[in-house]
C-alpha cells in the first residue's frame, strides 16, 4: 500500500522514521477510528445525493467504507507513515478500489474538518458514558444518605471538630457537588454535538455540499456554522476538560476524606479490601491504594487541562497543527476520570461505616457548643456575641458545667448569673447533646433527619430526570448511527 498518497505531488524525498513518528497522530489516532469511518461513509453519502459524485463512484465506495465498519480497521491502516488515520484510510480505500474510484472520497473536505468532526462524535459519546457513571455514583450516595439520616457524626471545619452532622448530610453535600458536575457536562455535551464538516481546510469548498445533510446523518444537532471556527477550535473540548477537572478535583476531596476516615485514629470508615493493598514489609497494613490513586490521577486530569489550554493560547487562525497535540489531551482526561468514577461507585457501595465510632466522636471536642449558646440567647435573653464569649471562655477552662459558665460570666463582666436566670444543668445537657443540636438544623438543607428527608426527595428526582437525559441522547445518536449505516446499505444493494 502507498503510504505517500497525500504527499507524492507535492514533496519528494523520503522521511526517516524518527521523524514520521515525531509527526504521526496515529496512536492517539486509534480513539477516532471508528469514527472516522462513519465520517466517510456520511461525506459520500451526502456527495452522491448533491450528485458531486456519480452514483457508480458511490457503489463502490460504500461497499469498501461498510467493510471497515463492520469488520474493523486492518492493522496496516495504522502506520505512523501515513501520518494520520484518515490518510491512513483514504490510502487503504485507493489500494482497493483503485484512484480512479477511492481517489474521489475526499473531494470537498479536508482533514481539518474531518478531524474535528472524529473528535467531537468520539467526546459526545464519552461525555454520555461519564454522564451515566456520574449518575451511579449519585444514585450510591443517594442510597447510602438514605440509610444514614441519623447517623450522628462530627463535622468539621479546619479539621477540627466544629459541630455534629449526619453522615447523610455529609455524604450529600458529595451527591450536590456531583449533580453540579452533571449539569456542567450536560451543557458541554449542546457545544460539542454539533457539526465542523463541510468545513474543509476552513473556507468551506465550491462543491454544492450539504452540511446540515451531513450532520443529520452523523446525528449532531447543529452546524458549527462559521467555517474557520469550525476547523479552528477546541474551547467545545476545553470546556470538557475543566468540567472534568473540576469534577476530579471533587472526587479527590471524596477520596482524601475516605483515606482519612479509615486511618487507624479516625476508624469512621473501612473500606473494602478489594479496594486496598498491604505492605511488602508490615504484615498487618491494610492501605486505601485506590483512593490514592484517585486523588493522584485528579492531578492528571487537571494536567491534560492545562496542557490543552497551553496548546491553543497562541494559535493563530485556523488550523495549525499544534491542534494535533491537543487531542490526546482530551482522551487521557476522560480516560483517566472514567476509570475513578467506575471504581469509586463500588469502592463506595462496599464501604462500611462505623456509626457507632462516628456518634462518640459527634459530641466531642465541645462541638455542641454553638447550641449552648444559642439556648442562652433563646431561653435567656442573652445577645449572641455575650453567649459565645461565655461559652468560649468556659471551654477555655474546660467544662461547660453551670458552675463554669456562671463564673465566666462574671469574669467576662457581664454581671450576670445564669443560675439566676433559671439555667440548669439539665437544660445544659439537653443543648450540648449532638441528636438534639443535629435534630434542630431543620433549614433547607440543614442536617436534620427532616430536612434531609426532603433533599433525598428532591435528589431522587433530579436522578430520574438526569438517566433520562442520557438514555434519550444514547438512544438518539444510536438511532441516527444505525440509519446511516442502512441507509449506506440500501444504496449499495
Ligand atoms: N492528524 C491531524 C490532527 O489531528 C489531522 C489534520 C491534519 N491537517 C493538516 N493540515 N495537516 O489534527
Amino acid at each position: 500500500m502507498r503510504t505517500d498518497v497525500v504527499r507524492l505531488g507535492r514533496l519528494s524525498g523520503e522521511r526517516t522514521g524518527e521523524m514520521m513518528q515525531f509527526l504521526s497522530s496515529m496512536h492517539a489516532d486509534r480513539c477516532i477510528a471508528d469514527a472516522d469511518v462513519l465520517v466517510d461513509i456520511a461525506h459520500v453519502l451526502m456527495l452522491d445525493r448533491q450528485k458531486v459524485i456519480e452514483h457508480e463512484i458511490t457503489r463502490q465506495l460504500l461497499p469498501a467504507l461498510l467493510v471497515l465498519h463492520d469488520e474493523g480497521i486492518p492493522e496496516e491502516v495504522f502506520d505512523d507513515r501515513f501520518e494520520d488515520v484518515h490518510a491512513g484510510i483514504e490510502a487503504m480505500l485507493i489500494e482497493s478500489v483503485g484512484v480512479d474510484v477511492g481517489g474521489r472520497m475526499h473531494m470537498g473536505r479536508s482533514r481539518n474538518d474531518e478531524v474535528a468532526t472524529c473528535i467531537r462524535i468520539k467526546l459526545r459519546d464519552d461525555l454520555l458514558k461519564q454522564m451515566a457513571a456520574l449518575v451511579k455514583v449519585r444514585e450510591v450516595l443517594v442510597a447510602l444518605a438514605e440509610k444514614h439520616r441519623d447517623t450522628v457524626m462530627p463535622g468539621f471545619t479546619h479539621l477540627q471538630h466544629a459541630q455534629p452532622t449526619t453522615l447523610a448530610h455529609h455524604l450529600l453535600a458529595y451527591e450536590q457537588m456531583y449533580s453540579r458536575d452533571f449539569d456542567r457536562l450536560r451543557d458541554a455535551y449542546t457545544r460539542v454535538n454539533l457539526s465542523p464538516l463541510g468545513a474543509a481546510a476552513f473556507a468551506s469548498t465550491g462543491y454544492p455540499i450539504n452540511r446540515e445533510l451531513t450532520a443529520r446523518l452523523l446525528g449532531f444537532d447543529g452546524l458549527v456554522t462559521n467555517t474557520m471556527d469550525a476547523v479552528a477550535s477546541r474551547d467545545f473540548a476545553l470546556e470538557v476538560l475543566a468540567d472534568l477537572s473540576i469534577l476530579m478535583a471533587n472526587t479527590s476531596r471524596l477520596c482524601e476524606e475516605l483515606i482519612i476516615w479509615s486511618t487507624s485514629f479516625v476508624k469512621f470508615v473501612s473500606l473494602d479490601d478489594a479496594f486496598c493493598s498491604t505492605s511488602s514489609i508490615m504484615p498487618q497494613k491494610k492501605n486505601p491504594d485506590t483512593a490514592e490513586i484517585m486523588r493522584a490521577k485528579s492531578g492528571s486530569v487537571f494536567g491534560a487541562y492545562s496542557a490543552a489550554m497551553m496548546t491553543v493560547k497562541g494559535l493563530p487562525m485556523s488550523y495549525n497543527r499544534d491542534l494535533q497535540e491537543f487531542t490526546p489531551n482530551i482522551w487521557r482526561g476522560m480516560h483517566d476520570t472514567k476509570a475513578c468514577l467506575r471504581l469509586l461507585i463500588d469502592m463506595l457501595a462496599s464501604a462500611t461505616f462505623d456509626t457507632e465510632r462516628m456518634k462518640q466522636e459527634a459530641a466531642k471536642g465541645f462541638s455542641t457548643a454553638t447550641e449552648l449558646a444559642d439556648t442562652l440567647v433563646r431561653n435567656y435573653g442573652l445577645p449572641f456575641r455575650t453567649a459565645h464569649n461565655i461559652v468560649g471562655r468556659a471551654v477555655q477552662k474546660g467544662d461547660l458545667s453551670l458552675a463554669t459558665l456562671d463564673a465566666a460570666a462574671q469574669e467576662l463582666g457581664a454581671g450576670l448569673s445564669l443560675t439566676a436566670k433559671g439555667l440548669t444543668q439539665e437544660k445544659i445537657d439537653e443543648a450540648l447533646d449532638a441528636v438534639h443540636s443535629v435534630a434542630l438544623r431543620r433549614a433547607p438543607g440543614g442536617p436534620a433527619p427532616f430536612a434531609t428527608k426532603i433533599a433525598l426527595e428532591e435528589c431522587r428526582k433530579l436522578l430520574d430526570r438526569d438517566s433520562a437525559l442520557v438514555d434519550e441522547r444514547l438512544a438518539k445518536l444510536s438511532t441516527a448511527k444505525d440509519e446511516l449505516i442502512a441507509d449506506a446499505r440500501r444504496l449499495v444493494a
